[in-house]
């Protein structure tokens, strides 16, 4: 193997988001519904996004500026301090791809592209119908990062919806949930091979 080193300092904003969206590959995808004051509906999905803690259960996402402004997204967690992470599948990842087009603030996503809304039990922002999973967030924590262009907004999974077919009471079946991941630039993956292996640690007491 012959390795090209790059250090950072000498990256510009685009190179080093290339680098480091090609590098944590594949990336799950949050598609976030979120409300404004008035209760319109946004929709977007983002992939800087994880799970960052079991108990509470928490999620993370990271949103970035646009032209120095908030993402409609991040706006509306601001203001409403809440948030549904619905998950992206193979079955919906087409229109989730079309809700990161830019639209105005003031049109939703959802009614720009007929989707189906279902409200949330203890959250304002509805949960989309065509994903599979669909989270409740309270806002936990906001952390600005680096030179302010990416902020981490952290989240309280306070419910969890699972469609039947896909969740037995106990354990989620990835493979018929059918997750859709982000890698670098324009592509998206499925699931490949799913390798079993022996558990070698305890789980969380
Ligand atoms: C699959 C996918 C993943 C994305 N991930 C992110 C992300 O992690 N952070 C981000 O700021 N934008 C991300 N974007 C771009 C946003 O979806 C896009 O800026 C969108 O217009 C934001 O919408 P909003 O203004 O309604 O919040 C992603 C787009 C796609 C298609």
């Amino acid at each position: 193997m012959s390795f090209i080193t790059i250090e950072s300092s000498k990256l510009s904003t685009q190179e080093a988001y290339k680098l480091i969206c090609g590098a944590v590959v594949p990336r799950p995808v949050a598609w976030i519904s979120t409300v404004n004051k008035k209760g319109l509906v946004n929709l977007a999905p983002f992939s800087s996004f994880n799970y960052v803690a079991h108990s509470p259960p928490m999620l993370a996402v990271n949103i970035g500026s646009r032209g120095g402004s908030l993402k409609d997204t991040a706006s509306n967690i601001v203001q409403t301090k809440e948030f549904v992470v619905n998950v992206a599948t193979v079955d919906n990842f087409e229109i989730m791809h079309q809700t990161s087009a830019e639209y105005p603030s003031n049109i939703s996503e959802a009614d720009a592209l007929g989707l189906v809304l279902i409200p949330s039990s203890i959250v304002a922002p509805p949960r989309i119908k065509l994903s599979p999973i669909h989270m409740e967030c309270r806002l936990e924590k906001v952390i600005s990062l680096g030179k302010g262009l990416n902020t981490l907004y952290i989240g309280e999974v306070v419910a969890f919806h699972l469609d039947s077919d896909i969740f037995d009471g106990v354990y989620i079946d990835s493979v018929k949930m059918k997750p859709i991941a982000r890698l670098g630039g324009p592509f998206y993956a499925e699931l490949g091979k799913i390798h079993k292996m022996e558990v070698l640690q305890q789980p969380p007491a």
